[in-house]
């Protein structure tokens, strides 16, 4: 039996704790917690994923700013702008939206951004911390997809095969690093493996982040896998669609992602989720 995989429901429980958190600390008459946006020029991906995290913090009463800058914003004014950001006591999170313009060197804007304000999980202490098994922030997407295998009841990954295809900094590399923390066995595939579709049907976790529309087929799958799909992209009609073709595998596995609904909705409810993570660091809730 095939199951969908709603990363858009399991978003909303996350998004409801929070929720309450948020409505408690007004209550209490407490700083409320801020994320704050940077995105530099037009993008239309990149635009519409920022007005998800908007909405997002509207809906469960976060404070947030977006900070739109225009495509020929220089590297010292837009580093301005993060310095400035690292020292407003009012921000919890910083995010700096991907892909940057051409022109700015995305590394040194996200080195100069507090990694205690980095809730991407993209600063190169955050990853190491990941690395080391003692993390503080992980990377949105990836934190949301182990989220979802673990409501799933699959949480200690040990004698399983995981097989991740695309080695993306923000998706690919770090899920390979969280499912290996979980015990998985991980195989890491890209545009440079051979026989690709043979090494991904030994996967019983398959996660697909490349961004072609439909290129995974049942021809890519071992039966019975779970099929986490992080690709979103627009077919030859203009409708939205991930890296596997939906359709084709959906009979075969035992839970697939759908696209839309799937995984984007969960990363952003982990950033919200860091975000407050943030907050409560920030105000030593934990006495740490
Ligand atoms: N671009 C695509 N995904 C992401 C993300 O999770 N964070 C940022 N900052 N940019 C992105």
């Amino acid at each position: 039996m095939s199951e969908i995989l709603y990363g858009s429901e399991i978003a909303q429980t996350v998004k409801d704790g929070l929720k309450k958190e948020l409505d408690q600390l007004r209550l209490q008459q407490k700083r409320i917690p801020k994320l704050v946006v940077v995105l530099v020029g037009d993008n239309p991906s990149s635009l519409s994923y920022v007005t998800g995290k908007e909405k997002a913090c509207s809906a469960i009463g976060m404070d947030h700013e977006l900070i739109h800058l225009p495509e020929q914003t220089t590297q010292s004014e837009l580093m301005n702008v993060v310095q400035r950001l690292n020292q407003d006591a009012a921000v919890d999170g910083i995010l700096v939206q991907l892909p940057l313009p051409k022109h700015l060197q995305e590394r040194e804007i996200l080195l100069a951004i507090d990694p205690k304000k980095d809730v991407d999980g993209f600063h190169p202490y955050n990853i190491g911390r990941m690395m080391m098994q003692d993390p503080v922030y992980l990377p949105c997407t990836p934190k949301g997809i182990i989220y979802m295998l673990e409501t799933i009841g699959l949480d200690d990954l040990s004698g399983k095969e995981a097989v991740v295809i695309g080695r993306s900094n923000i998706v690919g590399k770090p899920v390979a690093q969280l499912l290996l923390n979980k015990n998985a066995t991980v195989t890491v595939c890209h545009s440079q493996t051979k026989d690709i579709k043979e090494v991904a049907k030994r996967g019983d976790i398959l996660v697909v982040a490349v961004g072609k529309p439909r290129l995974i087929n049942h021809e890519w799958i071992k039966k019975g896998a779970v099929v986490i799909d992080v690709g979103v992209n627009r077919d030859e009609h203009n409708k939205l669609c991930g890296d596997v073709d939906f359709e084709d595998v959906k009979d075969m596995v035992s839970y697939i992602t759908p696209v839309p609904k799937g995984v984007g909705p969960m990363t952003i409810a982990m950033l919200l989720e860091n975000t407050m993570e943030s907050y409560k660091r920030r105000e030593n809730i934990y006495g740490i």
